[in-house]
C-alpha cells in the first residue's frame, strides 16, 4: 500500500516537474514554428518564360501545404530594370529572407532553382549561410538550402529519367535531340559533361552542349556527325525557355544561332520553345530537394 503511494507520490513529481520544463522551455523560446519556403530563381525577362517558374511556385504550394512559399530572383538586371518598368516587383533572397523575418516566419528552407551548383547557386549559398549565424531576435530557429538541380548522381538518374520521358520521342527512329544548357567558367560547369555521360551509358540519342561553357556548339557538331541523324531537335536544358534559348538556340535569323550553324550542316532542325520548369515532374525533383534540406 505505501509502496503504491510513494510510487503515485513520486510518478507527480516527476509529471510535474516534466510539465513545468514544458511550460519553461515555451516561454523561452515563445513563439510557435511558423514555416516556410523561399524558391530563387535566376529570373527571366521573358513574359511567357516566367510560366515555367509560376508553375514550380504553384506545385511547390501543393507539395508543402501549411507552408508559406515565395519567389525571389537573384537577377538585378532582370528584377531592377526591366521587370520594374513593368510594374512588377519581385524580391532579391536577402530581401525576401528579411521580410519573412520580420513577419515572424521560424523555420525557412530556400530552394535554388539553378540546375548546378554554379556561381549563382554559391553566392546564395553565403547569404544563407551568413543569416544562419544570426541569434535572437534577427535569427530564424531553422534557416537552411536545398541543392540544385544536378548535385547527387541519383539527381543526374531522375533528370535522365526526366527527359526521356518528354523528349524520348524525338530521339525514336533517326532524330537526335540536342540540348542547350547555360554553362559557366564555375568548376561546376562539370556537370554537364557528367550529365552527358549518363545519356550515353543510357544509349540515348542525346548531346549536350552549352552557351557559356564546355562542351560547346562545336563538340555538338562532332556528336552530331559521329551519329548521323535524319532531324534534329533542339531543346533549352534550363528552366526557362528565356533569352538564350529564344536567340542563341532557336533564332532563326540570327546566323550565329545553333539553329542556324546545324541547318547550314544540313542537318533538318526543329526547336523546342519549353524549358525544363514547363512540364510536369522538376517541380517534384526540386521538392525532394527541400524535403532533405529541412530535414523531412
Ligand atoms: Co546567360
Amino acid at each position: 500500500m505505501w509502496k503504491k503511494m510513494w510510487f503515485i507520490f513520486a510518478l507527480c513529481v516527476f509529471m510535474g516537474g516534466l510539465a513545468m520544463g514544458c511550460a519553461e522551455a515555451a516561454g523561452r523560446h515563445g513563439k510557435e514554428e511558423r514555416k516556410a519556403i523561399l524558391l530563387v530563381a535566376f529570373g527571366t525577362s521573358e513574359p511567357e518564360a516566367r510560366d515555367a517558374i509560376t508553375r514550380i511556385v504553384e506545385e511547390t504550394r501543393k507539395s508543402f501545404p501549411g507552408e508559406e512559399v515565395r519567389l525571389s530572383y537573384t537577377s538585378n538586371m532582370i528584377r531592377l530594370k526591366i521587370l520594374k518598368e513593368e510594374g512588377l516587383e519581385i524580391d532579391s533572397p536577402l530581401i525576401a529572407l528579411a521580410k519573412l523575418q520580420d513577419e515572424g516566419y521560424t523555420s525557412v528552407t530556400v530552394q535554388s532553382l539553378h540546375i548546378i551548383a554554379g556561381e549563382e547557386y554559391h553566392q546564395l549559398a553565403s547569404v544563407v549561410r551568413s543569416l544562419g549565424t544570426l541569434r535572437g531576435k534577427y535569427g530564424f530557429a531553422r534557416l537552411s538550402i536545398g541543392s540544385p538541380l544536378l548535385s547527387s548522381l541519383e539527381d543526374y538518374r531522375k533528370t535522365a529519367e526526366l527527359l526521356k520521358t518528354r523528349y524520348g520521342m524525338y530521339g525514336s527512329e533517326d532524330g537526335a535531340v540536342v540540348f542547350m544548357g547555360h554553362g559557366t567558367h564555375h568548376g561546376a560547369n562539370a556537370a554537364y559533361s557528367q550529365m552527358q555521360m549518363l545519356f550515353d551509358e543510357e544509349g540515348l540519342p542525346f548531346i549536350l552542349g552549352t552557351v557559356e561553357g564546355f562542351p560547346g556548339i562545336d563538340t555538338v557538331k562532332r556528336r552530331l556527325a559521329a551519329l548521323k541523324p535524319g532531324k534534329v531537335t533542339l531543346v533549352p536544358f534550363m528552366v526557362v525557355a528565356g533569352d538564350h534559348a529564344r536567340n542563341d538556340m532557336a533564332g532563326g535569323d540570327d546566323p550565329d544561332s545553333w539553329i542556324s550553324i546545324l541547318r547550314g550542316e544540313g542537318y533538318e532542325v526543329e526547336a523546342v520553345l519549353k524549358g525544363l520548369g514547363d512540364g510536369e515532374g522538376l517541380a517534384e525533383l526540386f521538392a525532394g530537394h527541400i524535403r532533405e534540406a529541412s530535414g523531412k
